[in-house]
């Protein structure tokens, strides 16, 4: 069991049929803002990732390239781990499904339902989507203007008919119920939960996980002509992490059950029925909490190969540099809803909150700091005055803000709390004017820059999770110990003391000398 202070969260595994996109840049980043912020918190956080490498989807990807499956996965699996460090991601681990350890804990699992009476053998004659990995009820189904039958999700189907294993889940309605009823907050958002609800008590049906038309996965135990159904491989990954079978091990104790399974809405139905569903049916604890994002349009349009539209995240990040595309992704749109990227919006949530708002109030006040007290921080009795007390306060309830709509997910929420403050300090600039202030008195004008260095410098401890790179910049502008930067250092103790000398002042977000009127 995992104690208060350990969390576990996961991004979906990534199909190896092709590069990354944005859509998976968007996933793990919201993953990483929220393991920084739970280690900023004192957390012992395992943030995993990794890649979804079996099924016919990759099989017939690794055959269009003309190469053998394993080294066709081994190629784009490592663009997955390149994404990660030039995005800034802080996973802790990356794991594969054609690692040795993951098929022993996929055979596991499966032996275990086996053992518990809820695989049996039939055979399976319906629609299956490849490009989903997902089979489809004839109702769910509608033909193209070209009379190609199509998934919901626009995937073309295909007639199978096989020997198959299934899972008994048609039996599992009643006690998934009750599970959701037991664990509200199971899954998120709320309409997303009202989704998975309303999917369950619709009736569920015996569910095919086996497959005998291809190879490339996991051999069902004693049964090697049957290949595990690739989704029942792929969500194991997250138990395979931490070292399932070994339920003895210290990373099964310290981290299960997983706190957190970060996914978009369309693989929600994976996670919050079938996988509870597999794991009670093997006697594992089921998950805490599966919150399901939403998806990313390309400028009004939805993305998609066929449309050319696609998103490279590293071309975003060389165009816009990797903190600006970090906060936008997370500020631009309600978590959980979907949302359009743009080249305005991006370019004016750059100039309007990175450079005017905070990097304004960064600048104003280190170059003050030079300019009147030679870039040291003056002897002051900072907070004497209401002005002082009002802003050092919002600054410091922001920490129990932050927490409580990181709990919720609510990464625009968090950043919408910090920006009330850096506004309410930019006003406070403005109000106090230090620049004619010190002309008459400048012992009070150093407690004015003292506060506003206190202000920064929770501001940018509570930035790091979202904005790493710059967070820590703005941090050594203001001369923050680099041992003192967690939030257990945000109260007044740990406030730069009096004589430090600040170092050379240069600019943390520039703006974007671009036409953002310009600009669709
Ligand atoms: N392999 C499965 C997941 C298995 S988890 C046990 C899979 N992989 S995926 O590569 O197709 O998608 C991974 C994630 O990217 C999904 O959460 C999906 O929602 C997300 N996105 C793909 N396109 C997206 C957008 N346009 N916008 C936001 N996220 C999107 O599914």
């Amino acid at each position: 069991m995992s104690d208060e202070k350990r969390f576990y969260l996961t991004t979906p595994i990534y199909y190896v049929n092709d590069a990354p996109h944005i859509g998976h840049a968007y996933t793990t980043l919201a993953c990483d803002a929220l393991a920084r912020f739970m280690r900023l918190d004192g957390y012992d956080v395992f943030f995993l990732t990794g890649t979804d490498e079996h099924g016919q989807k990759v099989e017939k990807s690794a055959q269009a390239a003309g190469i053998e499956p394993q080294a066709f996965t081994d190629r784009v699996s490592k663009n997955f781990r390149d994404l990660a460090e030039a995005m800034n991601f802080s996973n802790d681990a990356f794991i594969r499904t054609t690692e040795p350890r993951h098929a022993r804990a996929s055979q596991a699992i499966w032996q275990a339902l086996m053992d518990n009476g809820h695989i049996y053998l039939g055979l399976y004659s319906g629609w299956y989507a490849v490009r989903d990995e997902a089979f489809y009820d004839e109702s769910e189904l509608a033909d193209d203007a070209q009379g190609v039958k199509r998934a919901p999700s626009g995937a073309e189907v295909e007639w199978v008919e096989e020997p198959s294993y299934f899972f008994d889940l048609s039996k599992w309605q009643d006690r998934l119920l009750a599970f959701y009823d037991a664990n509200p907050d199971f899954v998120a958002p709320a309409s997303r939960r009202n989704e998975v609800v309303s999917f369950v008590k619709g009736g569920l049906k015996d569910l095919s996980i086996s497959r005998t038309s291809f190879n490339w996965g996991v051999p069902v135990p004693d049964d090697p002509g049957h290949i595990m159904y690739v989704w029942l491989d792929a969500l194991t990954n997250y138990a395979t992490a931490v070292d399932y079978p070994d339920t003895e091990s210290q990373a099964f104790s310290n981290y299960w059950p997983c706190d957190l399974h970060m996914v978009g809405k369309d693989i929600l139905r994976f996670h919050a029925v079938y996988w509870p569903a597999f794991l009670m049916g093997a006697g594992i604890a089921p998950p805490r909490r599966v919150f399901a994002h939403g998806w990313w349009t390309n400028e009004g349009q939805k993305i998609s190969k066929s449309i050319g539209n696609i998103i490279d995240p590293l071309d975003i990040v060389e165009r816009y540099g990797l903190d600006q595309v970090r906060y936008f992704l997370l500020r631009e749109v309600p978590f959980g809803n979907d949302g359009d990227f743009s080249h305005r919006a991006m370019v004016n949530r750059i100039n309007g909150d990175l450079a005017n708002d905070l990097g304004n109030l960064v600048q104003r006040v280190v170059s003050m700091l030079h300019r009147y007290f030679d870039g040291v921080i003056p002897e002051h009795s900072a907070g004497h005055r209401d002005a002082d007390r009002d802003l050092l306060d919002a600054a410091e309830g922001l920490l129990e803000t932050c927490r409580s709509r990181m709990r919720e997910q609510a990464f625009h929420e968090a950043l919408d709390a910090v920006w009330a403050v850096i506004r309410q300090a930019n006003a406070y600039v403005d109000h106090q004017a230090p620049w004619a202030r010190i002309k008459e008195d400048r012992v009070r004008t150093g407690a004015i820059l003292a506060t506003l260095i206190q202000t920064i410098r929770r501001i940018a401890i509570l930035l790091q999770p979202y904005m790493p790179e710059s967070a820590g910049r703005m941090l050594d502008q203001i001369a923050v110990d680099p041992e003192r930067r967690a939030f257990a250092n945000l109260g007044r103790a740990d406030s730069v003391p009096p004589g430090t000398a600040l170092p050379k002042p240069s600019p943390v977000f520039p703006r974007l000398r671009e036409e953002a009127e310009g600009a669709a």
